[in-house]
């Protein structure tokens, strides 16, 4: 006898078997018993989490000969049999994927004011039904909206956003929830059992960790670990090839140990084995934040290390280093999901961790030079030439251009600024003072850590509009159309003080 996949062997034939789900096999079930079961039916979740499986239960306990208590179907009449096969004449499955979706369709559509030919219910199950094309969802919208009373629906799909909304407004709909750990878990402990096939839990743990809520996935991956005879959590590590949690752990001694050419071969490597950056990044930035947390809560968060070395460097590590990295991987994620070389942007992210302590006595030499020559210059600058110095900001400007590119735009228009020996004193006219007033806190708290002086700002008196002048400036205009208004009242702008 040849194999049968898990996730086939274990598709459960009734309610009752369905794990999770609870809500919506409680409200079919209440459905069908009270004979008002909608006779549009959308199913939408993500892939393995028992759409089509609870699709095939509907239209057995619409068809069973012998229904046995809750509603359930007997799996053993002539109908249930043949649903099972997927042989009953009267319950179609249609995959809305396949070039035969727009055929099948356009049949269904003809063959609906028939009767069933051989059960109580005629039951369409509509598989991947955000791909029907244009037509078929045409085609179908007015059967959806008065089905024959013989006749049901079931849509399944995992992008119910992609169904156009006059397919979604005809349909009652069921949202498949993702099945949580335990659940997943305690379901994986009773095949093993069933199987007779000893596995550590650690391991299972693993493979529930993976399959993130998909019974499919968490079943498909059992049947892999099975075929290798894994037995321990490591065994799930080299028999699946490569897992999520392990390979952020690897990352994560990596980067704590600060090894700067490991981190550039596991860079290649990840990079070789078409592992999504992005998605990794985002990743090990949780991973340093629950590492942040672990350490700064001490037991009460909850948060499990499985690699020893890891746990070693977790402990000698101190909570600001760990705090430093959390920084870095966070700030450089939104840079690198904006990246055309994500690549470079990932290593460059690695080899800025690693190199954290060349870095910062570097910085801090330079902050010393600066301080240094800007104490020489006194020596041989008149005072005049002290109260400008427009190099600095023009390297102020330019250490805001990358992470504040719109103030920056602002700053770079206006005039240079007057700095003396407390201020710096930036003068605006004009609509610039509505301009740098969004931005007042942000510039007055950077104008501070760079010169170490106070912003002032010198605000060149407004030019006076009149009533008149006001009302038929455009954006006014625009304003007074969009919205079919009014003025009611005008009010002079006074501007806001730092
Ligand atoms: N809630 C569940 N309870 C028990 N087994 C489940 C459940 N959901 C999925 N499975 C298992 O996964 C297999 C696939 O499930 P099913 O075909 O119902 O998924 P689906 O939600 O239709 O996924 P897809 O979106 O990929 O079509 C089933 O054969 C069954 O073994
Ligand atoms: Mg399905
Ligand atoms: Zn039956």
């Amino acid at each position: 006898m040849s194999y049968l996949v898990l996730a086939r062997k274990y598709r459960p034939q009734k309610f009752a078997e369905v794990v999770g789900q609870t809500h919506i096999v409680k409200t079919l079930i209440n459905a069908l018993k009270l004979n008002k079961l909608s006779h549009a039916l959308l199913f939408s979740g993500i892939k393995g989490t028992g759409k089509t499986t609870i699709a095939r239960i509907v239209a057995k306990a619409l068809n069973c000969q012998n229904l046995q208590e809750g509603y359930e179907p007997c799996n053993e009449c002539l109908h249930c049999k043949e649903i099972n096969k997927g042989i009953f004449v009267d319950v179609l499955e249609i995959d809305a994927a396949s070039n035969r979706g727009i055929d099948q369709i356009r049949e269904l559509i003809e063959n609906l004011k028939y009767a069933p030919v051989k059960g109580k219910a005629k039951v369409y199950i509509i598989d991947e039904a955000h791909m029907l094309t244009k037509e078929a969802s045409n085609a179908l919208l007015k059967s959806l909206e008065e089905p024959p009373r013989h006749v049901y629906f079931i849509l399944a799909t995992t992008e119910p956003n992609k169904l156009p909304p006059t397919i979604l407004s005809r349909c009652q709909r069921y949202d498949f929830r993702r099945l949580d750990t335990k659940t997943v878990m305690r379901y994986l402990k009773r095949i093993c059992e069933g199987e007779n096939y000893l596995i550590e839990d650690s391991a299972l743990e693993l493979i529930v960790k993976e399959a993130q809520g998909s019974v499919r996935d968490a079943l498909s991956l059992l049947d892999q670990a099975m075929a290798y005879g894994v037995k321990t959590r490591e065994d799930v590590v080299v028999a699946l090839g490569w897992h999520e949690d392990s390979l952020l752990e690897d990352l994560a001694v990596i980067l704590l140990e600060k090894n700067l050419r490991e981190a550039m071969e596991f860079s290649t490597h990840l990079y070789e084995r078409g592992i999504d950056l992005l998605h990794l990044m985002e990743k090990l930035t949780e991973f340093f934040r629950n590492l942040f947390l672990a350490k700064a809560l001490h037991k009460e968060f909850n948060f499990e290390i499985y690699n020893s070395k890891l746990k070693e460097l977790y402990v000698v590590t101190s909570l600001e280093e760990i705090l430093l990295i959390f920084q870095t991987l966070l700030r450089d994620l939104e840079v690198l999901r904006r990246s055309s070389y994500p690549q470079l942007q990932f290593e460059l992210t690695l080899a800025k961790i690693c190199e954290y302590e060349k870095l910062i006595p570097l910085r801090e030499i330079l902050q010393k030079l600066e301080g240094l020559s800007s104490k020489a210059e006194l020596l041989f600058l008149t005072s005049e030439e002290i109260s400008t110095k427009p190099k600095d900001w023009e390297n102020f400007l330019k250490s805001l251009k990358g992470d504040y590119p719109s103030l920056y735009q602002i700053l770079e228009k206006l005039p240079e600024p007057e700095i003396n020996s407390q201020d710096v004193v930036i003068t605006v006219k004009g609509e610039e003072n509505t301009l740098i007033d969004t931005y007042l806190p942000l510039l007055k708290e950077k104008i501070e850590k760079y010169f170490h002086k106070t912003l002032k700002l010198h605000r060149e008196t407004l030019k006076e509009f009149s009533p008149e002048e006001i009302k038929t400036r455009p954006e006014v205009q625009a304003i007074i159309k969009e919205f079919s208004a009014k003025i009611a009242y005008i009010e002079p702008y006074k501007g806001v003080e730092p």
